[in-house]
């Protein structure tokens, strides 16, 4: 196996994890952390999660303060929105802010906060699991976990009600946003064809490259549609039936996002069985989301799963990471479980025997790869550890290795950067960001009490 990275001694290993916490530290606000100080100054939906990951086993305090401020922007309608805003408002640092979006004019949001009208991936319930079985006081991980199950179970309920509508087994997303993946080719199609009068984009200022070069960010036709499909939610007051049946021009059924949605009913199910309550309902999603992916979202020519695009009622082929993570969730059987294997060690996601590091976000050998851009070619963290965490189970043990080694040796080599090059292991984006440093953690804190045992 070839390994472009250099090994790392114990000490250097140390300083990483010192270093690693310092980056939380520097991004707590005071009542959550920040995914970059200067570029994300709020708090985002996912990115708290991964955070509380690494949170968990060094400070569970932070950890359940860091998930109990996110559920403090959840809406009356059960919505965990992508971002609550900072109190301060800090808007001269981040487009669109809480003016742009104006979420109060919804009946849904809640009362003495400002967020975002649209939600990110549900892993919340895995985050609560995470807690219980890592966090070393496990009683108090229980109390907690009873404490936000009604949360939790609300969250769920909206996604099923409002986001499955006809409960045909998977939920859409209404903006690129709500993938966690803004710019992926993914939207490529779906995007060119939203024709927008340019009267209709509302007049704004991109602040997220004052901190970044403009090619590792979206383009601005990229941004001219995210802030059109923000005003078209903002003109429908974020009303769910209306956004739907008004003809909302991007409707997709993402892979990554049911992946986890099915994933979380799976922790859900169990975390009720820990609490006392009814698994049943939890498990019987998972199962139902789980067979309308492999019935929907498998394509056999490309050997993954690939998104649905309900305006045009047909399947995105788009080869994308993500298209390999629904076993994160056990979705695949046996069989799509070696062909997914089979693609993903290819050149095209950086092959065993390539010096490079897992995984591209998306095929090297696409004409509109970008090693550099964003969600269009660069290695990011948190679709390693979902990798990690799906391949792991099933023994490609090689290939696992060489995935968790990224996820130490980037941060290593370039610092705790926001995304990297598979090739030189460069790092692109913000610096000091938190999510990957706090899932470098939770790798290294789990190796290490699975050592001690
Ligand atoms: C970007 C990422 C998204 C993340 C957010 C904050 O928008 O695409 O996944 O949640 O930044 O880090």
């Amino acid at each position: 196996m070839k390994n472009p990275a250099p090994e790392i001694t114990e000490k250097e290993l140390n300083e990483l994890i010192q270093s690693a916490k310092d980056v939380l530290q520097a991004n707590w606000s005071g009542s959550f952390t920040r995914p970059s100080k200067n570029q994300y100054p709020h708090q985002w939906s996912w990115d708290s999660v991964f955070i509380a990951f690494g949170y968990t086993h060094y400070d569970k305090d932070r950890a359940e303060q860091e998930l109990r401020h996110l559920f403090e922007g959840q809406w009356k309608n059960g919505m965990i929105p992508q971002i609550i805003f900072d109190q301060e408002h800090q808007s001269e640092k981040y487009f669109p802010g809480p003016d742009f979006w104006q979420s109060e004019t919804s009946p849904n949001a809640p009362d003495h906060i400002k967020t975002s009208g649209i939600c990110q991936p549900p892993i919340h319930a895995t985050g609560v699991r995470h807690l219980i079985e890592y966090a070393p006081d496990r009683e108090r991980a229980v109390a907690f976990a009873s404490e936000i199950f009604p949360r939790l179970k609300a969250w769920h309920q909206y996604l099923d009600r409002e986001r499955d509508p006809n409960n045909e087994g998977l939920v859409y997303i209404r903006h690129p946003w709500e993938s966690g993946q803004d710019n992926s080719p993914i939207w490529d199609g779906i995007l060119n064809r939203i024709e927008i009068e340019p009267s209709y984009i509302p007049a704004y200022s991109r602040k997220d490259i004052n901190n970044v070069e403009p090619d590792e960010r979206p383009s601005k036709p990229e941004y001219d549609t995210y802030v059109y499909l923000v005003n078209f939610f903002r003109e429908r007051k974020y009303d769910e039936a209306k956004i739907r049946n008004d003809d909302c021009p991007f409707l997709v059924q993402d892979v990554l996002f049911n992946t986890l949605l099915c994933k979380a009913n799976q922790d859900l199910a169990e975390i009720a069985e820990i609490i006392g309550e009814n698994p049943e309902p939890f498990k019987t999603r998972a199962d139902q989301i789980a067979d309308k992916m492999n019935d929907k979202l498998w394509l056999d020519r490309e050997q993954m799963y690939v998104d649905y695009d309900l305006k045009a009622s047909k399947q995105i082929q788009a080869r994308v990471l993500s298209g390999f993570l629904p076993i994160y969730a056990s979705i695949p059987d046996q069989n799509r479980k070696q062909q997914i294997f089979e693609y993903l060690n290819t050149h095209c996601f950086c092959q065993m025997t390539d010096s490079c590091f897992p995984a591209p976000s998306y095929d090297r050998s696409g004409d509109d790869y970008s090693a550099r851009t964003y969600w269009r070619g660069p290695v990011w963290i948190n679709m390693n550890w979902l990798l990690y965490e799906g391949l792991k189970q099933y023994g490609f043990d090689d290939y696992v290795k060489q995935v968790r080694n990224s996820i130490i040796q980037l941060p290593f080599l370039s610092g705790f950067r926001e995304y990297f090059d598979t090739n030189s292991g460069e790092g692109y984006g913000i610096e000091n960001f938190s999510w990957t440093a706090a899932l470098l953690l939770d790798i290294l804190y789990r190796e290490e009490s699975t050592a001690i045992q």
